[in-house]
């Protein structure tokens, strides 16, 4: 569906700081079902969210009191991911399951590194496109695009994809807290599978998935229940060796799968890493 700015009942190009959207949704969107994209922005301290996301994320931050800091956690890995993959050499990034922008877009941090850095951003949230097409207005070598991770395939063949990225050459393709949103445990590999296989060499994979943590958790069934009531349909976290799963074949970089947080930290600590409470765990693999 392709909606018009006109529609908007705020500015979607300028979003002004505090300014957030109005309670009115677009046509085409039920703002009584909570969105995940919206639920995160919420988590992330934005704006661009409705009574229903709140309140359906404010229930999680009950359950999980610590997700604000987790989701602080993975915007962080993705930043440092890219920024690493870019200093690398990589100069083209396929990020699915994009999010309402924030600080640090991936396009963001690249064209830091390296101002010819392309981006294509895909998400199946109607909303995400829509700020997502404001932001990047004017700015060369990104495009933001419908698609359906389950449909990886579809992705791949976008024209828009095809138009910004040549998978000739080497690709990241970011997969970045939204694999758990996929519940058939064979079909998140095979997304994971489709992608790769259209990877040339030197391509890399970056994950992060919600994990269970080696005690799991009273709060799991809770988490699943509220995340039943979301547009995505169901949240489910998945264990260490669940995730290490979809980077079969390819060379795990250094410091492997670990919690967010401990991924090439910012500044270097000596902690053991504790896989033991439920978190998100990341991992950045290359592609041979
Ligand atoms: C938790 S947010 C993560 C955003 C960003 N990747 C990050 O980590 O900061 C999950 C995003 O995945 C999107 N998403 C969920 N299921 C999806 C699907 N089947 N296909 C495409 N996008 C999906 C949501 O709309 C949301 O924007």
């Amino acid at each position: 569906m392709i909606y018009n700015f006109a529609d908007f009942p705020y500015d979607a190009r300028t979003r002004r700081k505090g300014e957030g959207m109005a309670e009115i949704a677009p046509a085409g969107i039920d703002p009584t079902v909570p969105s995940v994209a919206r639920m995160y922005d919420y988590f992330l301290g934005g704006k661009d969210n409705f009574a229903a996301d709140r309140e359906a994320a404010v229930k999680m931050m009950s359950l999980v009191p610590n997700i604000r800091e987790v989701a602080r956690d993975n915007r962080g890995f993705l930043g440092r991911a890219v920024r690493m993959l870019a200093e690398a050499g990589v100069r083209q990034f396929l990020d699915i399951g994009t999010g309402l922008p924030t600080q640090d877009n991936v396009h963001q941090v690249a064209r830091r590194v390296a101002p010819e850095a392309r981006t294509v951003y895909v998400d199946n949230d109607p909303i995400v496109l829509v700020h997502g097409q404001a932001l990047l207005a004017g700015t060369p070598g990104t495009a933001v695009v419908q698609g359906d991770v389950r449909d990886p395939k579809g992705i791949l063949d976008h024209p828009e994809v095809l138009a910004h990225l040549d998978f000739d050459q080497p690709v990241a393709v970011l997969l970045v807290a939204i694999l758990h949103f996929v519940p058939d445990d064979a079909e998140a590999l095979n997304i994971v599978a489709g992608l790769r296989e259209r990877l040339a060499p030197g391509s890399h994979l970056v994950i992060s998935h919600g994990y269970t943590g080696e005690i799991g958790g009273s709060t799991d069934q809770q988490v699943r229940a509220l995340y039943n009531t979301t547009a995505s349909g169901a949240v489910v976290p998945r264990g260490h060796d669940a995730i290490l799963e979809y980077f079969d074949g390819l060379d795990l970089l250094e410091p492997g799968l670990v919690p967010v947080d401990a991924w090439r930290p910012a500044i270097a600590s000596d902690a053991p890493i504790d896989l033991s409470r439920p978190t998100i765990l990341g991992g950045v693999a290359r592609v041979p």
